[in-house]
């Protein structure tokens, strides 16, 4: 597996598969990466001839008072897992090459809508720090078709909208979450959690079902149910961020069970903020 540094090598590196007739798919990844980010590697590897990743932890979309430096970097053995999984190649960029004249100068990508709720209400910018990036790899990389995982529900959400909006040539392709036997979805964030919080933390998930059981009935109000499956979080000893019913493809909150629905959660253990998702 070639581990590229730098912006020519990769370009020359890309090139030559096209010319060779070969297609291409890319997994953009913040390293640490987990048998969620492998099962990306999977799916690309059914969808192209050749498979190319990137690892980088992207500072723009972090906040101010968000884990950026603490952010778990374990590059030779995230090397070794994508050997592992026959990955062709992964681009291993550093913030001076990806935004070399500063983040305050840097132009973005930002999705309207789509990032308003959720994750875009308790982290403000961080969904244009994902757009942009994304759009930067994407124009390096020129992938045919590029894999990212349904946990990530509304960041998935904005980087198809995106790709329609400025017509980049991409397919997109959204890859079931990866779970722990007992059901919490993999995340680099997990690795944060001690112990105790380790055994709390499916219970993020069994809210989820609970919810989506009550749901199934087609009866109940849906901001009482909100706030029941809220408790629930508590009551295992989360602090709930959000948890929304909402509509699928606008992700706006739903007003009824008879409409596509999501359900999307963010809750803390301590300091460590786990997401969740679960289609109805
Ligand atoms: O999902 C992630 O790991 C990141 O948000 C992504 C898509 C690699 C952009 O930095």
């Amino acid at each position: 597996m070639k581990i590229i540094q730098d912006i020519h090598e990769l370009r020359a590196t890309v090139r030559a598969w096209r010319q060779a007739g070969e297609r291409i798919a890319f997994v953009p990844t913040m390293g640490n990466l987990h048998q969620g980010h492998f099962s990306l590697i999977d799916v690309a590897h059914q969808q192209a001839d050749r498979v190319i990743a990137s690892i980088f932890v992207n500072p723009m979309q972090f906040g101010p008072t968000e884990d950026l430096d603490n952010y778990p970097r374990t590059l030779q053995q995230d090397c070794d897992g994508l050997i592992a999984h026959q990955a062709d190649a992964v681009f291993t960029p550093t913030p001076q090459l990806m935004y070399p004249r500063g983040l305050d100068v840097q132009s973005y990508v930002e999705v309207p809508k789509l990032g308003d709720h959720h994750c875009g209400s308790s982290r403000a910018g961080h969904f244009r720090g994902v757009s942009t990036i994304v759009t930067k790899l994407f124009n390096l990389v020129q992938p045919d078709v590029a894999c990212f995982g349904q946990k990530d529900y509304q960041q998935l959400a904005i980087i198809r909208q995106m790709v329609e909006d400025l017509s980049m040539p991409i397919e997109i392709i959204g890859v079931p979450t990866s779970r722990a036997e007992d059901g919490l979805a993999l995340s680099s964030r997990n690795g944060y959690l001690s112990a105790e919080q380790r055994a709390v933390a499916p219970a993020l998930y069994q809210s989820l079902q609970w919810l989506k059981a009550q749901l199934q009935t087609g009866t109940g109000d849906l901001r009482a149910l909100e706030q029941q499956t809220k408790q629930r979080l508590v009551d295992a000893g989360f602090r709930p961020d959000y948890l929304n019913i909402s509509h699928r493809q606008t992700l706006e909150p739903a007003s009824s069970t008879a409409e596509p629905l999501v359900v999307l959660a963010a809750a803390y253990l301590g300091s460590t903020r786990l997401i969740d998702n679960i289609e109805i």
